[in-house]
């Protein structure tokens, strides 16, 4: 929710600011805005729209400054426009500010700082830190920044600069990330490192209530009371053409093509003589045998990778499991003792609802192990232990490759349990991980004939709605089905579990209404194979994912998109792929915007 970036050096800062706000326009796109701190003073410019409508705008003015800072919204206070986008001035305009959080209690300080004699300009939240920063101004922005902090609540990534310090940002968060990089010609900063990775590799995470001052010489650390710090700096050795289409029309199509090098990175190094071994979780076989009952937290499509750990986990290590969305779990009254686990799955690492509950079930006394794509996210920091799926930088909003790391890394996890109750041999294990990493091969093999996808989209792409079901395995697949049909192409989709359907979902169809299939081969194959009949008795359209092979089930449906045989627990991996594809299809022939659907953001850092 909402993308920061800043410079200051011996370059002119627009041409990063632009580049860095468009790699993390992902985070948001409503407006967008920079504020460059040059010889002739602080010049603003904001614009309502995407970055391009802002790099448009730019590119005709004379931005030459040195530093600067810029922002790319997701608005949360104040609808879109070119008012309420960021940066954020004072009333003298010499001091502006670019956030990404929520401030809680602005409207209380809104009120002290107008009854002060501040006038406000916009509707956001964010307003009131230029005004208090300028309140406390005394000739030094750093104190002025960490004196303005001490009075907001809420979650914060800021920074800010001042007329009258030329070159100087200051930075600082709570809740919400911030990086910090130094390159050969300057200092950086942004929400995500995937905007400054091309100036510098070595990186700061900066931690909750840490102070940066960046100048053109150097980049100094601070704690909350002002005390010089010094970080911890990260090496990154990502590819840094994650954040280019690398010939792709869009993100979406090159994320879902990684799928299995993601396979592959994931199982690397996990088999250790014939063991398989997740270091990483810092937890010996005894401690990993008391657990007594897995809670796995998440949202979005990191709860549906959820449902499929869930299954395996009882399944295979036969631990009570329960999955809960974790804007629910904050607010109920789960059962968490010190031999649960907890495990929270977030691709970005920085859901706001997430890292609520990993807090809550902490207090509770649970061991909490975090499943992330992101170094160094509020949830690796906060968690007990972390896997890091290896998707690299997810940049479409709809989550694919990273649900395919999250299932992948999920698996190994029920495979530990497990492995560590004694519950499989190691034979078993063995041969389950060799089927898993042929799960990888499989998915190539998808990708490599698209035909039958595209055809079924063209068949369903006028619908209204869509129903999806499957059964086991092929349920959990199915409501990630839907959810990218309908993040991506605006198309209502909604998915049951087959079984179901009569209770309820049966009662939408009619002559051509769109059922979407998991129909594997396994061991409900029959049962959902009884459950197309009902539909196409009742005049649906059935596109069915389905077994390589199986022809018997062509009589049951109007379209056939076969995937290789695979271990109907690992149905998740393989059936997925073709279902983003499908979403993709639809989408792009309604017309959709399939990287930047509307009113989506990638992280939601907010409630
Ligand atoms: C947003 C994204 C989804 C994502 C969800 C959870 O809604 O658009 O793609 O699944 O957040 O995000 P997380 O980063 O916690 O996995």
């Amino acid at each position: 929710m909402c993308g920061i970036v800043g410079y200051t050096g011996s370059l002119a800062a627009a041409p990063f600011l632009i580049e860095g706000l468009r790699k993390l326009e992902y985070r948001g796109y409503d407006s967008a805005g920079v504020a460059i701190n040059g010889e002739g003073g602080l010049q603003v410019v904001r614009r309502k729209g995407k970055v391009a409508a802002l790099a448009q705008s730019v590119k005709s003015m004379d931005l030459n400054g040195t530093c600067g800072i810029g922002h790319t919204r997701w608005a949360t206070h104040g609808k879109p426009s070119e008012v309420n986008a960021h940066p954020h001035t004072s009333c003298d305009g010499k001091i502006a500010v670019v956030h990404n959080g929520i401030i809680e209690n602005f409207a209380e300080l809104r009120e002290k700082l107008e009854d002060a004699g501040h006038t406000f300009a916009s509707a956001t939240d964010t307003e009131v830190i230029a005004h208090l920063v300028e309140e406390a101004y005394m000739g030094d922005l750093l104190s002025a920044v960490r004196t303005a902090t001490e009075r907001i609540h809420g979650a914060y990534g800021l920074a800010v600069t001042c007329e009258n310090e030329p070159g100087v940002i200051i930075v600082t968060r709570k809740d919400s990330p911030i990086v910090v990089g130094q390159g050969e010609t300057g200092a950086y900063v942004a929400s995500d490192m995937i905007a400054v990775l091309e100036y510098t590799r070595d990186i700061v995470v900066m931690a909750d209530g840490q102070f940066a001052k960046l100048t053109p010489a150097g980049v100094e650390f601070f704690d909350m009371y002002g005390k010089p710090v010094q970080p911890e700096i990260t090496h990154i050795d990502w590819d840094v053409d994650t954040a280019e289409k690398g010939g792709y029309p869009d993100f979406m199509l090159k994320e879902i093509h990684e799928q299995p090098r993601v396979i592959r990175d994931t199982l690397a190094g996990r088999m250790v003589g014939g063991h398989l071994s997740i270091d990483e979780l810092d937890m010996t076989t005894e401690e990993l045998n008391l657990i007594e009952r897995v809670t796995i937290i998440a949202c979005g499509t990191s709860y549906h990778a959820g449902l499929v750990a869930q299954k395996l986990i009882e399944h295979w290590a036969r631990i009570p499991t329960t999955v809960s969305v974790a804007s629910e779990f904050r607010y109920d009254d789960p059962i968490i003792t010190p031999t649960t686990l907890v495990v929270a799955v977030s691709q970005s690492g920085e859901t706001a609802d997430t890292l609520a509950a990993i807090r809550d079930a902490r207090v509770k006394g649970a061991k909490v192990f975090g499943i992330t794509n992101v170094i160094g996210s509020p949830v690796a920091r906060e968690s007990d232990g972390v896997i890091y799926t290896k998707a690299n930088k997810e940049i479409a909003v709809a989550s694919t490759k990273s649900f395919l790391g999250q299932v992948v890394s999920l698996t190994l996890l029920a495979m530990l349990l497990a492995q560590a109750k004694g519950r499989m041999r190691s034979n078993e294990i063995r041969a389950l991980f060799r089927q898993l990493a042929e799960t990888a091969q499989q998915v190539e093999e998808i990708l490599s004939d698209t035909t039958a996808i595209d055809e079924a989209a063209v068949a369903c792409k006028d619908a209204a709605s869509a129903l999806f079901i499957g059964r086991g395995m092929g349920a959990a697949t199915s409501y990630e089905g839907a959810l990218k049909l309908k993040e991506i192409s605006y198309l209502h989709a909604e998915a049951y579990a087959a079984g179901e359907m009569k209770h309820g979902p049966i009662a939408l169809i009619s002559d051509g209404f769109p059922v979407i299939a998991i129909a594997t081969k396994g061991p409900v194959y029959d049962k959902v194979v009884s459950n197309l009949q009902e539909a196409r008795a009742r005049g649906a359209k059935i596109v069915v994912v389905a077994t390589e092979g199986d022809e018997d089930i062509k009589a049951h449906a109007d379209h056939v998109i076969y995937i290789p045989k695979v271990n109907d627990y690992f149905i998740p991996i393989t059936a997925s792929v073709p279902l983003q594809l499908f979403a993709r299809a639809i989408a792009l022939l309604r017309g959709c915007d399939v990287d930047q659907p509307r009113n989506l953001a990638k992280s939601v850092t907010v409630e």
